[in-house]
């Protein structure tokens, strides 16, 4: 239940210093092979800039066991105690933590919040099964319905022919049946082997060239995308979906149900939700960090529920004013 907590909306441009510093601090390590040490020092960076916001916040969602990357534990604090903002937290300091390590392009650093309370808990489950897709789709498209059907109904309510729908699907063997039939439908794909929070957002955002995103990531990454997408007005339909050994059973003793579809507003139950993605490697959606000998350079998509506001800021700071950010210099 959502607590009764003011939230001012120019929030977003602190916690938009929050993902910057995690991009910047995992900037040293694009192209260089170590995941671990990567995660690691931009999660520092988010915890130290969590630190000057007025936010009193706890991880409801967290990704320790899932990834390889580190990651705060559920239930981990930040921010303020007497901050009158009482918050739920997601973060993904790396997202896409391959991409990095090989220096390909995509990589983002991320956080939602959104009102104490009002993340979906999902339990011990790591994935989920997601379908996403912009405004005119809300509430028309039953995600127990077959392939064909969702996609010929999204043509219609998108005014657009099924061969011209683009679907974002992640690149993994799961999914190979998904893509077979998408395919078969006469739309097309557009797989990427990870980074299924950009997927998500360009298929909320008409005119990205993605219409929708189909198939099993993340749970954080989908809860992440699921506050930006109630913000856009977008779809957002999941299920908890078990890929790993240990993870279904602990699915199937915490007695969750995986064969139900939560709506949008089961996942995020308030509209009063922040969403920041800075680019750590350029990508779809934004540009990656840049550093010469006086400066970085960075981009951020914020998003704002309260206003409904979608922006995109590109920053330079000088570096001298990041010394307290924990990365190698490698200059
Ligand atoms: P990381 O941030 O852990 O690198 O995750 C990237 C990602 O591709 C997400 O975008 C996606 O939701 C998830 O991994 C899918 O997990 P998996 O690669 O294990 O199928």
């Amino acid at each position: 239940m959502e607590t009764k907590s003011p939230a001012n909306p120019e929030l977003v441009f602190s916690l938009r210093r929050v993902t910057e510093s995690a991009a910047m601090a995992a900037f040293s390590w694009i192209g260089r092979g170590d995941g671990q040490d990567a995660g690691r020092a931009a999660l520092d960076a988010m915890r130290a800039a969590l630190a000057d916001v007025d936010i009193d916040a706890v991880v409801a969602i967290g990704e320790a066991t899932k990834g390889e990357a580190p990651q705060p534990e559920r239930g981990e604090r930040f921010g303020h105690k007497s901050a009158s903002f009482k918050a739920d937290i997601a973060v993904d300091p790396v997202e896409g933590t391959s991409y990095l390590v090989r220096g390909q392009t995509n990589a983002l650093a991320v956080l939602a919040v959104a009102p104490r309370g009002t993340m979906l808990n999902p339990g011990p489950a790591f994935y989920m099964e997601k379908f996403v897709a912009s405004a005119p789709a809300r509430g028309k498209i039953d995600p127990r319905w077959p392939v064909e059907k969702k996609l010929t109904t999204l043509a219609e309510v998108l005014g657009k022919d099924v061969f011209e729908l683009t679907v974002f699907v992640l690149e993994k063997p799961r999914h190979r049946d998904l893509v077979n039939r998408i395919i078969q439908t006469g739309a097309r794909v557009a797989l990427y082997p990870a980074g299924d929070v950009a997927g998500a957002l360009m298929a909320a955002i008409p005119g990205s060239g993605i219409d929708a995103l189909m198939g099993t990531g993340g749970t954080p990454e989908g809860i992440m995308s699921a506050c930006a997408i109630r913000a856009l007005g977008g779809e957002f339909l999941a299920r908890l979906d078990p890929q790993l050994q240990t993870e279904a059973k602990a699915v199937k003793e915490a007695g969750i149900d995986t064969s139900k579809w939560y709506e949008r507003d089961e996942i995020i139950a308030s509209d009063n939700v922040f969403f920041c993605a800075t680019g750590i490697t350029t990508g779809l959606m934004l540009e990656g960090v840049e550093r010469t000998r006086t400066h970085y350079k960075v981009q951020t998509m914020m998003i704002t529920g309260a206003t409904g506001e979608r922006q995109i800021l590109t920053s330079y700071m000088p570096s001298e004013r990041l010394a307290s950010i924990a990365a190698r210099d490698v200059a």
